[in-house]
């Protein structure tokens, strides 16, 4: 039986990504099948932000409103399509930096109004949450572990809208211990990539750094003592040394990959009591890009008899195509949105997670 297929552009616009995406998906929701991309543009505001060292919010939504529209243009141009060949229209409306989220979901809703199209408000971390899906046959239920700049958490993925927390950070993001680190090595922004490129050339072995949280009960995280520990070791340093700068990325790396996979087996124990029927553990978001934590996932997940499934690094870091993607499965399911709906600093996926009792927990 030939399936029927709904066909939706996707933008995102919640840090200092401008991006947008065409996906075409199956429309039933019963059985499964993933989507193609038919086009997507991608303006990183690199540039704009390099000299402050890390995202300004103000510039980051001047940046959004500059571009979106010719990258939405591209994006159709690309895809050879017209807006009254889509069938919906999805954007970021959250959690995120909020003039950048309201630029794309007011944009949104206006091709929406003039398409009569319905309007599909995607939770950012919900797009990284199904991108898996985008390409791979992943079925519900999944482990999640979801590592980008504003998020440290792990998930278990019951379906489309429906998550259970089993930890989160109770300090920083693992993205943002990652472009910490690269600022006091002076090894400039975005942090992850150069700490990955640095890291290649040192002796991940050579500083003992600590793993916190590493043997504690639960699932949550925290680096906040890595990065100090870090801060102390980059002062003492020769600026000229290049080979101790490399070596202490390498260190750096290393300890957050084993930190990760340490966590990562706590929750794996957790999902499997909960789901025996589980088979796959799913890494998402911009820190997903990193090969050392990739392969520390690999092992945990042969260890653990689970599939592990991590998507491309072009879908790990934002991009208008997990939006899409995101919209999409909500749209097959029925779930749209009222033009009421207003832009979210903070939408947790789980929202009857007990908030953890630290300070400067993210949500
Ligand atoms: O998912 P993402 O693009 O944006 C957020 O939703 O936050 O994640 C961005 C984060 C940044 O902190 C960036 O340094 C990190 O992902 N990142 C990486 C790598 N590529 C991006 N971290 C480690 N290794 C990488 N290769
Ligand atoms: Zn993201």
């Amino acid at each position: 039986m030939v399936q029927q297929e709904i066909t939706v552009l996707g933008i995102e616009t919640s840090c200092d990504e401008t991006a947008a995406a065409i996906v075409r998906g199956a429309r039933g929701s019963d059985g499964y099948a993933t989507g193609t991309i038919l086009g997507q543009q991608i303006y990183a505001q690199f540039d704009e932000h390099r000299a402050f060292g890390g995202v300004v919010p103000e510039i980051a939504a001047r940046a959004h409103l500059d571009r979106l529209d010719t990258v939405i243009r591209h994006t159709l141009t690309d895809a050879g399509l017209r807006l009254d060949q889509l069938d919906g229209i999805a954007a970021t409306a959250g959690p995120g930096l909020i003039g950048g989220v309201m630029v794309g979901v007011s944009t949104a809703k206006a091709m929406a109004l003039v398409g009569k199209l319905p309007f599909i408000a995607v939770n950012h971390l919900e797009a990284h949450a199904l991108t898996p899906r985008l390409g791979e046959d992943v079925p519900f239920p999944y482990l999640l572990l979801l590592i980008s700049g504003g998020h440290c958490q792990l998930l278990i993925v019951e379906g489309v809208g429906r998550y259970r927390r089993l930890g989160t950070t109770i300090d920083d993001a693992v993205g943002e211990a990652f472009d910490k680190t690269a600022k006091l090595l002076g090894l400039g922004y975005p942090g992850g990539p150069a700490i990955e490129r640095a890291a290649l050339a040192g002796n991940p072995e050579r500083y003992d750094l600590p793993r916190p949280m590493v043997g504690r009960p639960g699932c949550d995280f925290s680096f906040s003592g890595l990065k100090t520990a870090v801060r102390v070791i980059a002062m003492s340093l020769d600026p000229e040394d290049d080979k101790a700068r490399a070596d202490l990325a390498a260190s750096f790396q290393q300890t957050v990959a084993r930190t990760l996979a340490s966590r990562v087996g706590q929750a794996i124990s957790a999902f499997k009591d909960r789901y025996p029927e589980g088979r796959a553990l799913v890494a998402a978001g911009g820190v997903a890009a990193n090969s050392a934590i990739r392969g520390a996932l690999t092992k945990i997940a042969i260890d653990s008899q689970l599939r592990l499934v991590v998507p491309p690094p072009k879908l790990c870091t934002d991009n208008g195509a997990m939006v899409a993607w995101a919209g999409l499965e909500r749209l097959r399911l029925g779930l749209t949105d009222g033009f009421d709906f207003a832009a979210r600093p903070r939408w947790p996926l789980d929202a009857t997670a007990a908030p953890a009792a630290y300070a400067g927990v993210k949500a």
